[in-house]
Order: C-alpha cells, then sequence, then structure tokens
C-alpha cells in the first residue's frame, strides 16, 4: 500500500528504504490472508509501488550512486518479496489445517447401538446335546410340529384307545376319522418313523423340536416344549449299546463321574422300555438334603428302549434283519437340572434379567 509513510525520497534513498521494509514487514505480518497479502505486495513492489517510483528515478540520478541505489533497490524488493512469499505459503498451510478441522468426519463415532442378542438357554442345550451325539456320529433329522396321527401314534404302534390319543391330552387340527387325524405332535418319536421310511438302515439320528400337550402350565409342565429324540438301528444293536451311548452322553453332558441306572417302563414303540437316571451331579447321591435330588441321589433324565419290531414293519423295514435303540430327552428338563432352575416357566417369560445369566 502506497502511504505517505511508504514514499521514497530519493535524496534520502537508504533511509526510506529502510522505512519503507520494516512498515512494509510490519504489515505481510499482521495480513490475516492472501487477498490482503496481494495488496501489500502490489503497494509494496508493484508497478505504481514506490519501489517501481525508486526505480524509475534511477535515470535521474549521477552516474556514480546509480550502480550502489540500484542494487540497494532490487536488495529490498528482493527481501520484500521472500518475506511475501514465504507469509503466503504460511496462510495456506493455515487455510488447509482449518478446512481439514472444519470438513472432518469423526469415524469413530458409534452412529446406532443396537445391543448384541443371545443364543436362549434352551437353543444352547439343544445345540450341545447335538454337537454330542454328531461326536459319536448321529446326523440331525427333521419332522413337521404339525403331525398326521399316523406317524405320532399309529406307526409308533400306539393303538386307537391309548389315553395320549384322547381329545382331552393331544391338540388336535383334524379330530375324529382316524386315517385323517392330523395333531400337534405330542413327541419328537414320529421323526423315527418318518426318517425310517425315507432311509435304509443303518440309521444314526438325533431329531431336536417343538412338542404340544394339552397340559396346563406349572412348574414342571407347558404346553410346548422342546424334546430330543434318538434312533439307532443296524445289523447288530444290543441293548448295551443302548445303554453305554446314554451313559456317555450323560458323562460329556453332566460331568465325567456321572454314572447311569435304567429303570423298567412302558412306551408303545420300544420293547423293552426303560426310564434313565443319572446320578445327581450336585451330590452325586450322597447327601439328604440336596436341593437338586431332593435327596434321592439320582435323577430322571429320559425315556428310551428297543425298538418293537412292530415299529420297523410299520416303516417297511425286515424286523428279522435289523434291531435299535431309541430314546427321548426333554430339553427343558435337562435345562432345569444342569442350571437348577425351578420353575420351566422361565424359559417362556422373556425376562431378561434370567436370560442374560446364560450367555452361553
Ligand atoms: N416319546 C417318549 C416321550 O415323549 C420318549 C421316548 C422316545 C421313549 C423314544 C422311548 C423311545 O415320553
Amino acid at each position: 500500500m502506497e502511504t505517505t509513510a511508504n514514499l521514497i525520497d530519493p535524496m534520502n534513498l537508504a533511509e526510506s528504504l529502510q522505512t519503507l521494509r520494516s512498515n512494509v514487514a510490519s504489515d505481510i505480518a499482521t495480513a490475516s490472508d492472501v487477498a490482503e497479502l496481494d495488496a501489500i505486495e502490489a503497494g509494496a513492489v508493484g508497478r505504481e509501488s514506490p519501489i517501481a517510483a525508486a526505480r524509475r528515478n534511477l535515470g535521474k540520478m549521477p552516474q556514480e550512486e546509480r550502480r550502489d541505489a540500484g542494487r540497494l533497490i532490487n536488495e529490498v524488493a528482493k527481501e520484500i518479496e521472500g518475506s511475501i512469499a514465504e507469509r503466503r505459503s504460511a496462510l495456506a498451510a493455515e487455510a488447509r489445517a482449518a478446512a481439514i478441522e472444519a470438513e472432518a468426519v469423526d469415524v469413530t463415532v458409534d452412529y446406532v447401538t443396537v445391543p448384541a442378542g443371545r443364543i436362549h438357554v434352551i437353543q444352547q442345550v439343544i445345540d450341545e446335546v447335538c454337537d454330542i451325539f454328531i461326536g459319536l456320529g448321529y446326523h440331525i433329522a427333521e419332522g413337521p410340529e404339525a403331525e398326521l396321527a399316523w406317524y405320532n401314534f399309529d406307526a409308533l404302534n400306539t393303538p386307537r384307545d391309548h389315553p395320549g390319543r384322547l381329545e382331552s391330552d393331544t391338540m388336535y387340527l383334524d379330530y375324529g376319522k382316524p386315517e385323517d387325524e392330523m395333531l400337534m405332535r405330542s413327541h419328537t418319536s414320529p421323526v423315527q418313523a418318518r426318517y425310517m421310511e425315507q432311509h435304509a438302515p443303518p440309521v444314526y439320528i438325533v431329531a431336536p423340536g417343538k412338542a404340544y400337550r394339552n397340559d396346563t402350565v406349572d412348574a414342571t409342565h407347558l404346553p410346548v416344549f422342546h424334546q430330543i429324540e434318538g434312533l439307532a438301528v443296524d445289523d447288530a444293536i444290543t441293548f448295551s449299546d443302548l445303554k453305554g451311548t446314554l451313559a456317555e452322553f450323560a458323562r460329556q453332558f453332566f460331568g465325567s463321574n456321572t454314572r447311569v441306572r435304567l429303570r423298567p417302563h412302558f412306551f408303545p414303540f420300544t420293547e423293552p422300555s426303560a426310564e434313565l437316571d443319572v446320578s445327581c451331579f450336585n451330590c452325586d447321591g450322597g447327601e439328604s438334603t440336596c436341593r437338586v435330588c431332593k435327596g434321592v441321589g439320582w435323577l430322571e433324565m429320559l425315556g428310551c428302549g428297543m425298538v418293537d419290531p412292530r415299529v420297523f414293519e410299520a416303516v417297511g423295514y425286515d424286523p428279522d434283519s435289523v434291531t435299535g435303540f431309541a430314546f427321548g430327552m426333554g430339553v427343558e428338563r435337562l435345562a432345569m437340572v444342569r442350571h437348577g432352575i425351578d420353575s420351566i416357566r422361565h424359559f417362556v417369560d422373556n425376562d431378561v434379567r434370567f436370560l442374560n445369566q446364560f450367555p452361553g
């Protein structure tokens, strides 16, 4: 900027240039943007500037002073241009930094927070039991929950007058004409019949799923619950295989010291039939005050038996060339015993304070 203060006095060149130099230096230092700097540059060294005027004046100077004067002018001009260039790049860097700051996006910010869910304790037990049997060479099979009475009862050697077939016990979708009867399966055993009908022996399967019974909800009953069915059919399966397999399962599920015992029982589709008890994992059968087994020492675990030849006949197997065992366990029961849960209702209450205790 050409101010009177910046005018060059040709008679006093060195001093005027010195004044110009320090005036311009403080202007440059306080310039706040590039446009201001451009104006300072034009005013100090541009065509209409005191420097340009001083250069034009050189011709009028005595020959002997001209060289030194010219050198002095160039020196000051160069210095001013240098500090302008320096300040210009500093201002540009500041502008860039400010832009980066202003336009920055914080990619670390949580923009949606959905709490992670977890696998329901019933599904955890299903997965664990299935894994144990997969380790023993079994496959997973499944069947429909809405089932024909044929698979739920008839193919499983359950006579028409069996109490479980009453409308008061089983949830029927279609009731009255036995051939057409449809129901919500009352156990997972119909998967045995469906699977054998579709596959030639040998068979080694476990079938997890829901079962339905017309039961009133209480501490140990739900009208919808879960079972895991097991079926092994081969050319020489014995009752020892049944016991050995279930003992191995019990050791893997409840702990390596677990013992098992079989009590005679009845199921229409197995002969002989039994119920399997496991030694109480809490007191190992030694405490009359045990809260898990109530002093009994044994925990009732599942129903099982050797597949009745009439079931083989119903599914088209030759009962003279195969034998097998089957078992069915209640998943809620397994989970209650394993975790010391006092009411089956907790599994369906959907109270996260309960569910969060089983992180899986
Ligand atoms: N289906 C029987 C029940 O629900 C259990 C069972 C399965 C028993 C397989 C023997 C063989 O009680």
